[in-house]
């Protein structure tokens, strides 16, 4: 059996289903480049057949990526699969990733079919996949809930006809490590030709044990992982990439097995991920999160400077955090920042850079050091951006003085004509919010506020996220600024013309 094991990657696609992580096709591209230099082997980057913005991005991902293999999702249908097709024809190692559901209760409740039929379904989709690859996966649907008999069978039949990935999820995520690892191994060892393919699981983390359930199969013959970055997905999310890599390699004298994931690029990725959906990344998150690698016990803090080993598995340099390089200030030229820009993975047009370049200015004015990422937030939220329908033109708060409460004046362009107006609220930022919501003439539900720092230092760069709710849908909005008073103007209005753009979408 290889002990390498390859790295599926599903931010794009079942990550996107992760309520509020919806992303414009610039940012999937972004994300998608991103992917690539962290060394996955297999990015999923959509399902074409859901919609015409899905298609797009899938098929504008699959003509820029060129090392990884790119994936498009599919129902096992004749349609669904030359669509998908349509949408990955493009790129350099196209995969064709295909799927039915085998549990009983979705063979009876969802699909309507019987077993027989279901066998019948696998054969004919992945036949109609081999026309135009010979790279196809074939996912059991709801595996753990399935019969291991008839999970074989189906996964025998997948590979007969030409599956050459046999992947198997837990859906809903309901299975136990031991469990899925024996589900797993009996699905090898009773597949006569399971030596034709790669085994792989897709876990999701409904009991927290997306990862161990994915660690169980690994051991169990399992070579390739479909996980996200920072274990984004449908419900409580899927295996999380960045924990699944620095298990294998903290633990390598116990699993033996390697991928081609550059380690020290898991922070950045991550990072990049927060920002781009507006989600700040937990303090306790392993591996990523603030509180990560910070020892704050004295006899921890002790333990940590006779010797790290002490209370520290692996350190931060290995996934790549610590790197606080101070790039630019007032005086950096266009020829800097677009060096900056190119270096960072976001190659950028002239007039784009025009953008990056003011703002840059602006926010070195402001603070003292600029790092990548600042520079970063600056290009997500002024090039990236979706075109605003409502735009910050200026905001001046008064804070609360005796007998006087908080009030807030705000200046926008609401599709280019001005408006302005000033109101009072309970503390300056409800004010901004209220003076916001009485220009644009809707009353959006305030539904989460957080505040993060992008960088260190007491001028550090505030990044604001908010989720808003209107009339059944909600949008998470980001926004960055020294001072948090304006990031939060501005994230504010982020979620709010993330609204309007699904309302007008329907
Ligand atoms: O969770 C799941 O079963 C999936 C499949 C489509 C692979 O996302
Ligand atoms: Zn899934």
């Amino acid at each position: 059996m290889s002990d390498r094991l390859y790295i599926f990657d599903t931010t794009l696609r079942d990550g996107e289903q992760s309520p509020g992580a919806t992303m414009n096709q610039n940012e999937k591209i972004r994300l998608a480049r991103e992917l690539e230099s962290l060394g996955v082997d297999i990015m999923e980057a959509g399902f074409p057949a859901a919609s015409q913005g899905d298609f797009e991005a899938v098929r504008k991902i699959a003509q820029t990526i060129k090392h990884s293999q790119v994936a498009g999702l599919c129902r096992a249908m004749a349609a669904d699969i030359d669509r998908c097709w349509d949408a990955i024809k493009d790129a350099e190692h196209p995969r064709i990733h295909t799927f039915l559901a085998t549990s009983p209760v979705h063979m009876e409740y969802k699909l309507r079919k019987t077993p027989e039929q279901v066998l019948e379904m696998t054969e004919a989709a992945v036949k109609h996949a081999a026309k135009y690859t010979s790279n196809i996966e074939f996912s059991a649907e709801d595996a753990s809930r399935s019969d291991w008999d008839f999970l074989a069978k189906v996964a025998e039949t997948a590979i007969n006809a030409g599956a050459t990935t046999i992947n198997i999820p837990d859906t809903v995520g309901y299975a136990q490590p031991q469990e899925f690892g024996d589900m797993v191994r009996h699905v090898i060892e009773n597949a006569s030709n399971s030596h034709k393919a790669v085994f792989s699981v897709h876990c999701h983390n409904d009991l927290g044990l997306a990862v161990a359930n994915t660690l169980a199969a690994i051991n169990a013959g399992a070579r390739q992982a479909e996980v996200t970055i920072s274990g984004i997905g449908e419900r409580a999310g899927n295996a999380a990439l960045e924990e699944l890599i620095m298990a294998l390699r903290t633990r390598a004298d116990y699993y033996g097995i390697d991928t081609n994931v550059k380690s020290e690029q898991l922070f950045p990725t991550c990072r990049l991920l927060s920002m781009i959906i507006g989600q700040p990344i937990p303090a306790n998150k392993a591996i990523v999160g603030a509180n990560a690698f910070a020892h704050e016990s004295g006899i921890h803090q002790d333990g940590m400077l006779k010797n790290r080993e002490t209370y520290e598995i692996m350190t931060p340099e290995s996934v790549g955090r610590e790197k606080t390089d101070i790039i630019l200030g007032k005086h950096s030229g266009r020829n800097a920042i677009k060096g900056k820009t190119t270096e960072l993975g976001y190659p950028l047009e002239d007039d784009e850079l025009q953008i990056v370049f003011e703002a840059v200015k602006r926010l070195a004015d402001k603070k003292e050091k600029v790092y990548d990422a600042d520079i970063e937030a600056i290009i997500l939220e002024e090039v990236y951006r979706i075109p605003d329908k409502y735009r910050l033109v200026h905001l001046s708060v008064q804070s609360s003085d005796v007998g006087v409460p908080p009030s807030a004046a705000v200046v926008m362009e609401i599709n280019g004509i001005r408006r302005e107006h000033t109101t009072f609220g309970a503390g300056p930022i409800d004010a901004v919010f209220k003076t916001i919501s009485q220009i644009v003439g809707r009353s959006p539900k305030l539904k989460r506020y957080s505040v993060n720092a992008i960088t260190s230092g007491g001028d550090a760069q505030g990044e604001v996220t908010v989720r808003l709710e209107e009339n059944g849908c909600s949008s998470v909005g980001r926004g960055s600024d020294p001072d948090i008073i304006a990031a939060s103007a501005r994230a504010f209005l982020n979620a709010l013309n993330r609204l309007d753009k699904m309302n007008s979408e329907g």
